[in-house]
């Protein structure tokens, strides 16, 4: 039995009651996937797998036998960041960084989702073809993903200049025009 992380083929361990994020930081020494609440309230253990979000806290990892995971340290290319992680810092999009690992890995999975036409509870018009990405859109959609210091309006920021486009990712402010879609 084995997974796929950041694509090497890894045993998975003979106890089936690890979780996958005890599997990445405690057996594999991943530990850019990180533990806040252990009970899928915080979204900092957020990683992929096959490409969907999922908190690694709650996910077993015999669930994942067969499938692909992909954590932080599987998104840059050698030393090249992944556009996301450049747009953090570029956006200032972090502070003490706990959250912002699974809050990357979470916005990967979400921009699949928006391009997907998947509905989030602020969708307007679920017959529309295209969700029109505003900021209230993003930020519900990233809304599992807490950030104790605060550094949400960077996050969007990030996200929408990266996924969405340049106009969009306009440094927010509170009395400033909506994001366009
Ligand atoms: Fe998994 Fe908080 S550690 S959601
Ligand atoms: Fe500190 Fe988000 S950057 S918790």
């Amino acid at each position: 039995m084995s997974i796929i992380v950041n694509g090497s083929a890894t045993p998975l361990p003979p106890d089936p009651r690890v979780s996958l994020l005890d599997l990445l930081r405690e057996h594999l020494k991943l530990t850019g996937t990180k533990k806040g609440c252990n009970q899928g309230a915080c979204g900092a253990c957020t990683v992929l797998l096959d490409g969907e979000r999922v908190v690694s806290c709650l996910t077993l990892a015999v669930q994942a036998e067969g499938r692909a995971v992909t954590t932080v340290e599987g998104l840059a290319q050698s030393d090249k960041l992944h556009p996301l992680q450049q747009a953090f810092i570029d956006r200032d999009g972090f502070q003490c960084g706990y959250c912002t690992p699974g809050q990357i890995c979470s916005a990967i999975g979400m921009a699949a989702e928006l391009e997907r036409g998947v509905p989030s509870h602020v969708t307007g018009d679920l017959t529309a073809g295209t969700i029109a990405a505003s900021r209230e859109e993003l930020a519900e959609r990233m809304s599992g993903n807490l950030c104790r210091c605060g550094a949400h309006n960077g996050i969007i920021d990030a996200i929408a200049a990266t996924f969405i486009s340049k106009e969009a990712a306009q440094p927010y402010r509170p009395d400033g025009p909506e994001m366009a879609a």
